[in-house]
């Protein structure tokens, strides 16, 4: 056991050259825990705030000077000689000291960063890997070390790509019952085989935010449903069994006037004609799981798709990490299963508290990345790993993507002693 002796945050680049906030946890034992924030570009209204500068002249306003001054002057004197092991309370100390409901105060990207580095700091100093010490902190009861499976996306519109597909994300979300390794391995070899079938059909193979193929021009939103089922073939797995098609429509960014606005395709369509269009996707290709088909602002028929829904339904902008927003999610019958990101939560406690809400319901976790602004922290997969989750949500490529897979191999590795 140790206390906290300092705590120190700086402004960092994020994937998409934005700044973030990166934050050192010292304790009095010499025990350092670092940790960095990641924010998305197609957040849900509720999240907890991003406080962000709002200086035009610096990052076009997109400064976090702020956030990190809030660790170093209000955080870090609130939080100085604490017990690092005790992260529920000093997560609950920040969100007190903030008193507001969505951390505006001292901003979520403030008081996440230090949470975050407080448990690699207590995390080091017990001489435990972080997916051990945090389900050993939260007495997680589970018999077992699960690894989750890759959903990767892999074809990418909406916010996250110019002039591609309305829908936001078409991933693969690996089946097969198999090691963490070799569920990368073929989900990387199915990606491959989707590259070479976009450049036969004449589409670019640019990548957007997440490292998943933006293709320009491709005007359909069933099209890349019919194009990752060819590439999962064509890699030689069986679609469904091995590797099935993850859909995150995103669908509160096209939701206008009460009505699904897919401008891709000249179409508007009402829920009940979008829950159709789903319905009969889901029956002529091999989706296995679904997200924000239906917007944060349409409630109401969530429940009507969640009846209908033969696959998991998955909650992300409608639950945004929030304990409340959850469990309404599970009283009403609107979703069960549910994206997990730390910061649209703000705390390490409020994250894990999600997660462990779905284990009791036995629903399904999947901790994800964001958009724009990921950055190379792991802290994702350790949660994932720590919980139980039975996926992570990733991109295939780029840098700030593959480190998850890398530190999930990593861990596959250090269980298998
Ligand atoms: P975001 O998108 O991180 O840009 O909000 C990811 C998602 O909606 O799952
Ligand atoms: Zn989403």
């Amino acid at each position: 056991m140790s206390n906290i002796k300092s705590v120190r945050a700086r402004e960092i680049l994020a994937s998409g050259g934005e700044p973030s906030v990166e934050v050192e946890v010292v304790l009095e034992s010499g025990a350092v825990g670092t940790a960095s924030v990641s924010y998305g570009v197609s957040a849900g209204s509720k999240e907890a705030f991003v406080l962000l500068d709002g200086d035009a002249r610096r990052y076009h306003g997109h400064g976090m000077l702020k956030a990190v001054d809030n660790v170093n002057t209000k955080i870090a004197p609130l939080v100085a000689g604490k017990e690092a092991a005790g992260q529920r309370e000093i997560d609950a100390l920040m969100i007190t000291a903030d008193g507001t409901e969505n951390k505006s105060n001292f901003g979520a990207n403030a008081i996440l960063g230090v949470s975050m580095a407080v448990a690699r700091a207590a995390a080091a100093q017990q001489h435990l890997e972080l997916f051990q010490y945090l389900r050993q902190a939260y007495q997680i009861n589970l018999p077992n070390w699960n690894l989750p499976k890759p959903v990767a996306v892999f074809i990418e519109g909406g916010r996250h790509a110019d002039k591609s597909t309305d829908l936001q994300e078409y991933a693969l979300a690996a089946q097969k019952d198999q090691t963490a390794a070799e569920s990368v391995r073929m989900m990387e070899e199915i990606y491959r085989s989707l590259k070479t079938i976009l450049k036969e059909k004449n589409f670019s193979t640019n990548v957007g935010n997440e490292g998943a193929f933006a293709p320009e021009g491709i005007q359909s939103n069933q099209l890349p449903l019919e194009l990752i089922t060819g590439a999962i073939t064509t890699a030689g797995y069986q679609p469904k069994t091995d590797a099935g098609i993850y859909i995150d429509a995103a669908a509160s960014e096209f939701y206008q006037d009460g009505k699904y606005n897919l401008a891709s395709e000249s179409r508007v369509l009402t829920t009940e004609e979008i829950i159709q269009m789903y319905l009969d996707w889901q029956k002529n290709y091999p989706i296995v799981l679904w997200e924000d088909l239906l917007s944060e602002f349409d409630w109401e028929h969530w429940p009507v798709l969640m009846a209908q829904s033969p696959i998991p339904l998955v909650a992300d902008d409608l639950t945004v990490t929030n304990v409340k927003l959850w469990q309404k999610a599970i009283d009403l019958k609107a979703a069960n299963a549910i994206l997990i990101k730390l910061n649209q939560a703000g705390t390490v406690t409020e994250t894990v508290d999600c997660c462990l809400l779905a284990n009791r319901h036995n629903y399904i976790t999947i901790p994800s990345h964001r958009g724009g602004g990921e950055t190379n922290d792991t802290f994702l997969v350790d949660l994932a790993v720590a919980v139980g989750s039975q996926y992570i949500k990733v991109g295939p490529t780029r840098g700030e993507r593959v480190c998850k897979y890398n530190r999930l191999m990593l861990i596959e590795e250090l269980l298998n002693g």
